[in-house]
């Protein structure tokens, strides 16, 4: 039996959950709203939020399981990749915990704990089914869009990712275009159920194997606003939700694309998607869509796993207690880490 408390600062969330034997028991998270005035995450304020959020976070974590400190029997945190800052709050309190409980600690990578959500137990009596090894992910998030072969939970092989911006950065940053506040990701998901989906086309890049590449759509709907503007100065306001659905669809059409040659290239048939943007309704519907139409097995997250939180880490830091994978106390963050 084990009980592992994870813990995620990794960026602008604060969270930790427990992990039992493989379940979450926990899984709390408290958001910043501070940068939203700023239209952007600002890494200072981010460090300091953490720090007033930490302790509170993890005591409700513990009640919410209703586990006592002494049931702990590791604690697993983000090592790397992510804001150096905002990762030192997290490591520098788990460390401590841990050497005050005297238990292992576990380092954890925040994206292979991404992929991992896919398969935290969930639904009413964990009904809902989850995929077995092998299996393809399509992890989307802020700050990585990679397409990952999962061997098993701690062997995980990058096939391809962005050679610039992330999904959720195009997202944001075209969001940031329309006017809208940050983070953009769920506004455009929401203005774009109202808006057709093809009233605008918008250029897609012409990326050789499972690479992705982002920066040119936010130049391509630059590009488009400013001509637009120049006949209209309300354009963008007159066509808020047309512009938000026609941006949706080219992000979702580049994504499945490669998707759909990671499957054909590798003959995996089960197929999951995680990361902050696999919350998006647009991105889940075509990408469920797609694997009903070729015949794969798709997953999503529950919407508590996509985004950052505690429940990935713990769960990747149950999989590697198993394997007695512990890191010492000399252990640092890395704001970047390759797997
Ligand atoms: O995984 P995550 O919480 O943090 C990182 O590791 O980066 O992802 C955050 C990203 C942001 O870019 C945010 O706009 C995007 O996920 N996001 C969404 C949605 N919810 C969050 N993007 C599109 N639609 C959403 N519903
Ligand atoms: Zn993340």
């Amino acid at each position: 039996m084990a009980i592992i408390l994870g813990i995620e600062s990794s960026c602008d969330d604060t969270s930790a959950a427990v992990c039992k034997d493989g379940k979450i028991l926990s899984n709390f998270i408290a958001s910043q709203k501070i940068h939203e005035e700023y239209g952007g995450v600002v890494p200072e304020l981010a460090s300091r939020a953490h720090i007033q959020n930490i302790v509170p976070v993890v005591d409700t974590a513990l009640k919410k399981a209703g586990i006592s400190k002494k049931d702990i029997d590791a604690i697993a945190f983000t090592q790397a990749p992510g804001l150096i800052g905002s990762l030192l709050v997290g490591a520098q309190f788990a460390k401590s915990m841990a050497l005050a409980l005297h238990i292992p600690l576990i380092a954890v990578h925040h994206m292979q704990a991404h992929v991992l959500a896919n398969i935290i137990p969930s639904g009413e009596n964990d009904a809902d089914p989850k995929p077995t090894f092998p299996f393809l992910c399509l992890t989307v998030s802020g700050g990585h869009t990679q397409i990952v072969l999962a061997h098993s939970p701690l062997h995980l092989e990058v096939l391809g990712q962005t050679i610039d911006d992330a999904a959720g950065e195009a997202f944001d940053k075209t969001a940031k275009l329309l006017g809208l506040p940050y983070p953009g990701g769920p506004l455009i998901d929401k203005y774009a159920k109202e808006g057709n989906l093809d009233a605008f086309v918008f250029a897609k890049p012409q990326i050789p194997n499972l690479d992705f590449s982002f920066s040119g759509l936010k130049t391509s709907v630059l590009y488009f606003l400013n001509k637009e503007k120049q006949k209209d100065s309300d354009f963008v306001e007159k066509n808020k939700m047309d512009l938000c659905a026609s941006i949706q669809k080219t992000i979702i059409d580049i994504l499945m694309k490669k998707v759909k040659k990671a499957v054909e290239q590798t003959g995996i048939h089960q197929v999951c998607i995680a990361g902050g943007v696999s919350a998006n309704s647009g991105l889940r519907n075509a990408f469920t869509e797609l694997g009903r139409k070729h015949g794969w097995k798709t997953f999503c997250p529950p919407f508590q796993y996509c985004t950052d939180n505690g429940g990935m880490i713990a769960i990747t830091g149950y999989y590697k207690f198993l394997e007695n994978n512990f890191t010492d106390l000399t252990v640092s963050p890395t704001a970047r880490a390759a797997w």
